[in-house]
């Protein structure tokens, strides 16, 4: 075990009294760490009262005994945001017990719950709460409150003189398991005192750590929180409830039902579910979707890990990582601390002829994973503009050579770039741009071949200003495969015919176990788009990096040959600082697991389904997976609408690229959603006609 979290339901109930009596009992095996303290510290008390703990110095201390962010305002100091602390959790050899600060809902930064820091810490969580008069609704709304972030005490620890009834009601209500209730020490508090009691409440004390052992054995040691669970039933209006499985109910844990337990007023917030959409309908015209579709959008009010909250009650696992953004996990905290922490210096500044250290900082950390040195990365706001920089790169890169006769690009069969007009023109997909077919630039479509494309640029020499090509997969158009060895033949034509490639690796990014998907090849792109992944899909931003050769053809004080492109919004500083956590998060090994962790689950779990009748392909390739039904109508199948709803109803939000159901969820998944996911793509097979 590596230890457990103390949190208690408000500022006083007692969490240092616990930790006291718990270090007494178990002095040997923990040690003690209060991230943040304000007033008198409790790390003093305890290294006083409990002298055989080792207790590990604060990261912060403040004077003022009032919330840890008003008392660092008022000194002038910065809190230490989520990451920071958790940065800090000191190594030990004994597991550790972390005291937190103030209630769980108190503030940690100004924007930043304390929560948040519950959860980063990963471990099991004992929440503590006196005894007094309102135990019951204090510990339900506390344990109610906290479930709605994922995570769940593993006890529930009563300070005070016993209360049977409080006990039974907090049972009931959690679904039973270790509600303890413990004497706290009257009057002067001395090691005697302490020792005293402690012996008398051995055998309580000893539940709590029997409930902790239970925990690590039964795997929760990695300490993933327990997901919150998608309940499918009415709520009243303007209510909804948060259920998941308690590891105080035992095997399987307990569900709420409506009506039961606590339920979150949220119409107080303006969350009324009709209410919202109505709202919607009268005013919002939604993308990729028709104004008349009889469906409703999902009203989401909130998104934590790989799960989305909806104003109804209902949590989905977003098993498409919102169109392929989000990386770690919704609102990873090291990404929204990123972000608070950059709010708090910089907002919106120009980009032309202006700088900031957090796009200076990115540039470096991209150019770092590029496969040449020398290289310039020019910034935008999403994948259709990154694309339309590198194609009209590539064209002025070749006018300014003095062949400004390469006005076709070669894109390939089933890839899609984007939906501005020249990501139309190379992505070309007759249903989504046909319309403006008349509009579009010189462009062809090749299949995906290296042969076919020899065929195309021997077909047009000195024609071609570039190709471009999704490496490995092509997304939009139901996840097509190729290998990395088609890939690089693919590239070595290019190369041969003395074209420029571009690589789009909007959504391949950081998908397929490489930072970049055409590292798999060993290739060397001379454009490489990026966007969706590249903030961990916390905030849109885009890149186009450039290679030397490209931009040697730029360096020129003529200024007629600037590259006069730009958007109001590009390389804006926060999207860029929180870029920036990211890629540093991606120089640790953490995401390439978590990568080769559901990769593998696909391959166990999805692979196999190749054979079954109804079924004409299952491709895997890192996070993504897709299997490909032998059902007519590609994007506009009548089944990927009917998958979709059914998903819904398990839980899931999948979105089918007509009779291709697909998954690509964020790297923090855990088994448990993994396994619905594939459950939820199995039954869509079973939708199939027999
Ligand atoms: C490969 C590829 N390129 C470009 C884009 C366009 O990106 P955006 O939607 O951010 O404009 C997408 C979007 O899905 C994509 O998959």
């Amino acid at each position: 075990m590596n230890g457990f979290v103390i949190v208690g339901t408000d500022t006083d109930a007692g969490k240092t009294t616990f930790s006291l009596l718990f270090l007494t009992a178990f002095a040997d095996q923990f040690d003690y760490w209060k991230p943040v303290e304000t007033g008198d510290p409790d790390s003093l008390r305890v290294r006083r009262l409990v002298p055989g703990v080792t207790v590990h110095e604060p990261l912060a201390r403040f004077h003022d005994p009032v919330a840890p962010s008003l008392a660092a305002r008022r000194e002038g100091k910065t809190m230490p945001g989520v990451a920071e602390i958790v940065a800090a959790i000191p190594t030990t050899s004994k597991p550790l017990l972390i005291e937190t600060f103030g209630g769980p809902l108190s503030p940690l930064m100004d924007d930043v719950l304390q929560i948040e820091l519950i959860r980063a810490f990963n471990r099991p969580v004992v929440l503590v709460t006196s005894s007094a008069v309102g135990a019951v609704g204090r510990t339900l709304a506390t344990v109610k409150a906290i479930g709605a972030f994922g995570v769940q005490p593993v006890a529930i620890v009563l300070l005070g003189p016993p209360d049977p009834f409080a006990v039974e009601q907090i049972e009931k209500h959690t679904g039973g398991g270790s509600v303890i209730c413990l004497q706290a020490p009257d009057g002067e508090w001395t090691e005697d005192v302490l020792a005293r009691v402690t012996a008398e409440e051995r055998g309580e004390l000893s539940r709590i750590s029997e409930a902790l052992d239970k925990t690590f054995s039964a795997g929760v040691a990695k300490n993933t929180p327990h997901p919150v669970h998608f309940v499918n039933h009415p709520l009243p209006q303007g209510q909804r409830v948060f259920s998941s499985p308690s590891p105080l109910a035992g095997e399987g844990g307990s569900r709420s039902e409506p009506g039961e337990g606590l339920a979150f007023n949220t119409s107080s917030k303006g969350y009324e579910p009709l209410e919202l959409i109505k709202r919607d309908r009268s005013t919002i015209w939604h993308p990729y979707t028709s104004l008349a579709d009889p469906n409703d959008p999902l009203p989401v009010i909130a998104a934590d890990r790989e799960f989305l909250h909806l104003a109804d009650g209902r949590t989905l696992i977003d098993a498409v990582s919102s169109w392929w953004t989000i990386l770690h996990g919704h609102r990873h905290p090291p990404l929204m601390d990123a972000l608070t922490t950059a709010a708090n210096t910089l907002d919106h500044v120009l980009f032309a002829g202006v700088t900031h250290p957090p796009a200076i900082e990115l540039a470096e950390l991209l150019l770092a994973s590029a496969p040449w040195a020398g290289g310039r990365v020019f910034f935008s706001d999403n994948g259709s503009t990154a694309v339309e920089v590198a194609l009209k790169m590539a064209y002025q890169f070749w006018c300014h050579r003095g062949e400004s006769d390469r006005t076709l690009f070669v894109g390939f069969e089933n890839g899609y770039h984007g939906d501005t007009f020249g990501a139309m023109a190379v992505g070309r997909d007759p249903l989504f741009f046909g319309t403006f077919e008349p509009l579009l630039f010189r462009a062809i479509q090749v299949p995906v071949s290296a042969v076919c494309l020899e065929v195309a640029l021997s077909t047009h020499p000195g024609q071609v200003a570039a190709v471009i090509l999704e490496p490995l997969v092509q997304g939009a158009s139901g996840m097509q495969m190729h290998t990395p060895a088609e890939l690089r033949a693919i590239f070595e034509v290019a190369k041969r015919h003395n074209v420029l490639f571009i690589a789009d690796e909007v959504m391949t990014g950081c998908r397929t176990g490489q930072r970049w998907a055409h590292q798999h090849a060993d290739i060397t792109p001379d454009l490489i788009c990026s966007a969706k992944t590249l903030t961990g899909g916390i905030l849109p931003l885009a890149a186009t990096l450039a290679s030397p050769e490209i931009v040697a053809e730029f360096q020129t004080l003529d200024r007629a040959k600037t590259f006069f492109h730009g958007h109001s919004f590009t390389a804006n500083p926060l999207a860029c600082a929180v870029a920036v956590r990211n890629w540093r998060l991606l120089a640790g090994d953490h995401w390439r697991t978590d990568t080769t962790r559901i990769e593998a689950f696909w391959q166990t779990h999805l692979a196999p389904l190749r054979d079954r009748t109804g079924v004409k392909d299952v491709r895997i390739r890192g996070t993504i997976a897709a299997i490909e039904l032998n059902v007519s109508g590609g994007y506009l199948a009548e089944i990927g609408p009917r998958i979709r709803q059914l998903a819904i109803s398990r839980g899931v939000l999948l979105r089918p690229l007509g009779s291709v159901v697909y998954t690509m969820p964020p790297l923090c998944t855990s088994e448990e959603s993994l396994h619905l996911i594939v459950q939820t793509m199995i039954d869509s097979i079973n939708l199939l006609p027999t």
